[in-house]
């Protein structure tokens, strides 16, 4: 059996870089502060890590509206700080992926502030420009996921331009050639850098068609779900008809990959969600596409039952199953914290809080394809959720505040020492977001240096984790069983049968050779 690729089983730490580490007192994470703490990442014993953006941005969605993709964000540090972060991570063993954002860029991003300046331009379509309705309306009934039309009005060109975020996120025209070709440049420019890998932002919301665009149906199962933002309009439509997941996107999938391919042991990730995403994911990874996709099924907002966390696993490895080519998570910079989440679904309390976090770590790192953990996850920290509406950062939650609080809640800054000014994080008089005091009763250098604390238990599973064949030699499991408070499964190479056991009731995670 050919040996599998580093990113068939990697675990991969996600990191925040404005919250992780401040390394000059103004309050914000910044590129240094992350290098000073990859001693403690290597530590976890995970095999990568992933930055979520830190390029040139005004930050109106901290990052993830880019205005330059090949320069650092002044508050974040300068390409030499990436540098040495990039040497000492390679360095200690560490894989760097970074995110790139190939669907949108920033409205100060020189490409579209050209492009909107007139209808001839030399960047005239880099960007989705239409003309409007004849009765002055949008061209399309597209939503934006942050609420209200996918379509703004430009008074310039007299024309709307298609954003699926915010209004400053305009949407890159990738059924143009130059577009595809400006970020496969970012990729050979990051790559050349020495960068092992992407995390490829929002890809299902590529937009490489053409006019005329069409309407998307409506969702005839929509059912207003219990939170304020599955009542969006946004739901009530079906957006692989028309808005997304278009097969126009795997153009961009292609050059990608024939980029990465060009350098060797790369990983492109994408992120991708949808109507089917499974269906989705099987179109983004087919052979010369991406190397994988970043499933969604665990995420879920409200927390899953211990049956739908069968249903949501077997689901994602039914189509992938013998293959690498998934990432599942529990948490990220985008859903509240899967420790708090998980708790009233599964029928516990927070005293459970701990030994839960470890159950679902030890879970996702068992299955088929990578893991991405978020940071804090190896320290069972909980959602934040009582941030005030006034120190509130997170342009989708100051939306739709106070029915729903956003993305702040599992973004406030990483505490180090429970007894440093603002838990090691800043010695800044204010941090960017509040610290989550609960927080500081698992700071993370006093957790690292505690035999009882998730982080040790969790880094020395990591380690058992790399000497079981059936984990790290094959990408093969069998179908889901166990009682109604267990996930049963085995894990299979040509070398062993690993049965994992995962039980809800003690909150223990077991496993037999069989
Ligand atoms: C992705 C990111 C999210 C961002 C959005 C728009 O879903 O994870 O944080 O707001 O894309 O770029
Ligand atoms: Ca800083």
């Amino acid at each position: 059996m050919a040996d599998l690729q580093w990113w068939e089983t990697a675990v991969i730490y996600q990191i925040y870089p404005r919250s992780y580490q401040d390394s000059n007192s103004d309050g914000i994470g910044d590129l240094p502060g992350i290098t000073s703490r990859l001693d403690y990442i290597a530590g976890l014993g995970v095999d990568a890590i992933w930055i979520s953006p830190f390029f040139k941005s005004p930050q109106k969605d901290f990052g993830y509206d880019v205005s330059d993709y090949c320069d650092i964000h002044d508050e974040y540090g300068t390409l030499e700080d990436f540098d040495d972060l990039i040497a000492r991570a390679h360095e200690l063993g560490l894989r760097l992926m970074i995110d790139i954002v190939p669907a949108h860029c920033s409205d100060q991003h020189i490409w579209f502030q050209e492009s909107r300046q007139s209808r001839d331009n030399p960047k005239a379509d880099w960007f989705h420009w239409v003309d409007p309705m004849p009765d002055g309306s949008a061209p399309t009934n597209w939503l934006s996921f942050f609420g209200g039309r996918a379509w703004t009005w430009e008074p310039l060109r007299q024309q709307y331009y298609l954003h699926n975020f915010l209004a400053s996120q305009p949407n890159l025209n990738h059924a143009n050639p130059d577009v595809r070709a400006a970020l496969t440049d970012v990729a050979r420019f990051w790559f050349d850098r020495g960068v092992d890998g992407f995390r490829l932002d929002a890809v299902h919301t590529i937009n490489g068609d053409v006019a005329p665009y069409q309407d998307n149906l409506a969702n005839p199962k929509f059912e207003p779900g219990p939170l304020p933002q599955q009542q969006q309009p946004f739901f009530r439509q079906l957006h692989d008809s028309a808005q997304l997941n278009q097969p126009a996107i795997q153009k961009f999938s292609e050059a990608f990959r024939g980029v990465a391919d060009e350098y060797g042991d790369k990983f492109l990730m994408g992120e991708l969600h949808g109507d089917d995403p499974v269906l989705a994911s099987q179109t983004f990874t087919a052979p010369g596409r991406l190397h994988a996709t970043y499933n969604f099924n665990l995420l879920a907002w409200a927390g899953l039952t211990v049956d739908e966390l069968k249903n949501a696993i077997s689901d994602a490895v039914a189509a992938f199953n013998g293959t690498g080519r998934l990432t599942f998570a529990f948490s990220n910079h985008d859903v509240p914290r899967s420790g708090t989440r998980q708790l009233a679904p599964l029928g516990l309390g927070q005293e459970h809080q701990e030994a839960l976090q470890l159950l679902l770590l030890k879970l996702e790192t068992c299955l088929i394809g990578s893991t991405c953990v978020y940071q804090g996850e190896e320290l069972a920290f909980e959602d934040v959720q009582d941030i005030p509406v006034d120190q509130m950062q997170d342009p989708w939650g100051i939306e739709f505040a106070p029915a729903f609080l956003g993305r702040d809640t599992c973004r406030t800054p990483m505490v180090w020492k429970a007894t440093a000014p603002n838990g090691g994080f800043s010695s800044a008089n204010t941090t960017w977001l509040p610290i989550a005091k609960g927080h500081l009763k698992r700071a993370a250098l006093d957790e690292a240096a505690r035999p009882a604390s998730v982080y040790t238990a969790f880094s020395e599973f990591l380690k058992w984790r790399k000497t079981q064949p059936a984990l790290m030699q094959a990408n093969q499991m069998s179908d889901l069983s166990g009682t109604a408070k267990q996930i049963v499964f085995d894990r299979i190479s040509e070398q062993q049968t690993l049965r994992c056991c995962f039980d809800f009731e003690t909150l223990t995670a077991s496993f037999e050779e069989v």
